[in-house]
């Protein structure tokens, strides 16, 4: 048969959506804890700088790599807010931060080669990394110390192929924001086996007291980074698909192959709300993560209050990672009893790797504070029952 799938397609992991697929279309009042898709909407004047950018007629082609004056701006940005020191010619503008991770795996991985997750792990990097022909290889980090980097867990796993070690900081799921001497050891690895860093910082926004560091910002590490951004969590872009990459300029040149070849470039309009969102008021952001502060301080409280639950501290990002061990139910048994008993669906710990297991992935900043009670008021009932 000549008309068949190319093998890139047919020898690699499905996507899989884990729980939201089992509850999609499911009868009854389910309520959705499991993706990690904003409450908010997007900030006004975000939509106002797009419309009037399409209004002017902004609707051509435009800069291959991305508006010359929005990269200008996030080169400020970077600078001042993640200590990198680039340049606007450093930073590709991309559709959402998956874009950017896709065009990362493609650019700088080939057929044979190893790429590390830290484990727990977001698994739809897993995909893009076998389409670009990698083997993935997961580094599994310890439950009982908070799913911190430790040297003696990740050095075992490199080997003469690996290239490439995933981090993604703040971290989903665990809700981890790396310390400086964490990130230091990666460096460190990265600089004595000669590998890269994909550093995935989509939520670097979203941090309750902890500060977030860029990995590119250590010594010598901006030559070894591709760093990734993304409006998506922050400013409740996730719909419009819009991110960027930061690379050294000796990088960027295979980014640029895999995106212009992919997509051209981003769409025209938008860009300049983006620009809005970089150049806007700081205010809308803080208080927007200040909801999410209150978000997370009611599911964590209301986790810990439940039989057999046990919640760690989130310093980032939007979700809870509770340890359900006590219970004697797996993950996936929990998870699936959830759904089934109570609507509320959240995501097993095992979706993220082994390393997960005994744990749920619950999103708090997903849902406004009303349908979160209502929720906890449910899981509780469910554990209290056990
Ligand atoms: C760690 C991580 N990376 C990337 C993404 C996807 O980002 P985007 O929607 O900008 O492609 C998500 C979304 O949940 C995420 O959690």
């Amino acid at each position: 048969m000549a008309i068949r799938p190319a093998r890139r397609i047919t020898d690699t992991s499905p996507k899989n959506f884990g729980m939201f697929s089992k509850a999609i279309g499911l009868p009854g009042d389910l309520i959705h804890l499991e993706l990690g898709m904003p409450a908010e909407d997007t900030p006004q004047h975000i939509k106002n700088a797009t419309i009037a950018a399409l209004q002017a007629g902004h609707v051509h082609y435009s800069d291959l790599q991305g508006l010359p004056e929005l990269r200008l701006a996030l080169s400020h940005k970077l600078k001042h807010q993640n200590a990198i020191n680039v340049i606007a010619d450093d930073i590709l503008v991309t559709n959402g931060l998956t874009q950017g991770s896709f065009a990362a795996f493609m650019s700088f991985l080939d057929e044979g080669d190893e790429v590390l997750l830290l484990a727990p792990y977001y698994p739809q990097h897993i995909g893009k990394a076998e389409l670009a022909g990698a083997k993935v290889t997961f580094a599994p980090l310890d439950a009982a110390n908070g799913f911190s980097i430790n040297r003696a867990l990740i050095e075992p796993l490199i080997t003469s192929a690996t290239r490439v070690i995933v981090l993604i900081n703040p971290c989903n799921p665990t809700g981890r924001v790396y310390s400086h001497s964490e990130l230091q050891i990666i460096a460190n690895l990265v600089q004595e086996y000669d590998l890269l860093v994909i550093s995935d910082e989509v939520y670097e926004e979203i941090t309750y007291g902890t500060p977030h560091i860029s990995i590119a910002s250590l010594p010598d590490m901006k030559e070894r980074t591709i760093s990734l951004f993304a409006f998506t969590k922050a400013y409740a872009m996730d719909g419009w698909r819009l991110g960027y990459v930061v690379a050294a300029e000796a990088l960027m040149p295979p980014l640029l192959k895999i995106t212009t070849n992919e997509v051209t470039h981003v769409n025209t309009f938008i860009q300049y709300g983006a620009l809005a969102a970089v150049t806007g008021d700081t205010l809308v952001l803080a208080n927007m993560v200040a909801r999410d502060r209150e978000r997370r301080d009611l599911v964590v409280g209301r986790l810990n209050q439940m039989p057999g639950v046990t919640c760690g501290d989130v310093q980032g990002a939007i979700y809870a990672f509770p340890d359900i061990k006590a219970t004697g139910l797996n993950a996936q048994e929990c998870a699936d009893r959830l759904l089934r008993d109570t609507g509320v669906v959240v995501e097993a710990g095992s979706f993220y790797g082994a390393a997960g297991e005994g744990h749920l992935r619950v999103c708090f900043g997903c849902a406004e504070i009303d349908v979160l009670t209502d929720a906890m008021d449910r899981m509780q009932r469910f554990f209290n029952s056990l």
